[in-house]
């Protein structure tokens, strides 16, 4: 489980988040959703311990990880799949390289980790690319390369940082679908971050939507006109969404 705790994460007079209550159960998925700049990724690294909050509490998996020293993150850490804003891939590695970088780096045997990069890679249908450089690939590729390395490591927790930015509709949708594959797949617990409305839709079963550094809607998509500031962000695109 995922718990916040009155998050507050201030970078001098800037106040990014300013009281963030979440529960987040096992096996959930949610969707953040805010404007660019609100404050999601902020949020993403307070609950992945990259940033420590200014005040308030993170837990996860029933480690308190604001307080948690380098061991007891680091151990966490084995159980999360993160899915960079970018694909943030090694250029100068092969795709099979890159996906069995985060197993060999948590002591994953060579062979084995090999077995399972390449059926990580199978489950997002780049088996026949695993030689190739990321330079040779599509934006889109490297998004499930990125997906490929996230999952390789059998993750409890699986973190997608703006998964279909920069890229074009036809293939946004292939990672959608890759997405909510997996998520019927994996049972793992899922945070997705995006300005992307869309994307809400299809994993609209719990939405939650920043703004001003607060929670100002949490709930199922179809219910968004409970809430004036959401009906909003989502403008003339939401007439679209409930029908
Ligand atoms: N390390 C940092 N130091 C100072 N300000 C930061 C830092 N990281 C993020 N910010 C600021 O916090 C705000 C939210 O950023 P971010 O979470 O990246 O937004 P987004 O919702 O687009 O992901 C922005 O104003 C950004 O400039
Ligand atoms: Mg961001």
């Amino acid at each position: 489980m995922i718990l916040l705790k009155r998050l507050k994460k201030y970078f001098g007079e800037l106040k990014v988040l300013d009281g963030i209550d979440l529960e987040i159960p096992d096996g959930d998925t949610v969707v953040v959703l805010g404007r660019s700049g609100v404050g999601k990724s902020v949020l993403l690294k307070c609950i992945v311990g990259l940033l420590k909050p200014t005040e308030g509490e993170v837990w996860v998996n029933g480690v308190r990880v604001d307080t948690a020293d380098w061991g007891t993150l680091s151990k966490l850490r084995k159980k999360f799949g993160y899915v960079f804003q970018g694909a943030a891939l090694f250029d100068w590695m092969t795709v099979l390289e890159n996906v069995r970088l985060p197993l060999i780096e948590s002591g994953v045997p060579q062979k084995e980790a090999t077995e399972r990069a390449m059926e990580a890679l199978e489950h997002v249908g780049l088996k026949d690319a695993y030689t190739k450089y990321p330079s040779e690939l599509s934006g889109g590729m490297r998004k499930r390369v990125g997906i490929a390395r996230a999952i390789a490591v059998d993750p409890e927790y699986i973190f997608y940082d703006e998964p279909t930015s920069g890229l074009d509709p036809m293939t946004s949708r292939m990672i959608y679908d890759l997405m909510q594959k997996l998520d019927e797949e994996l049972d793992a617990t899922t945070v997705i971050i995006s300005h992307d409305i869309v994307l809400a839709r299809r994993f609209g079963h719990r939405v939650i939507f920043l703004e001003k550094g607060k929670i100002v809607y949490d709930g199922p998509i179809s219910r968004a006109s409970d809430s004036p500031e959401f009906i909003e962000f989502l403008g003339r695109e939401f007439a679209e969404l409930i029908d």
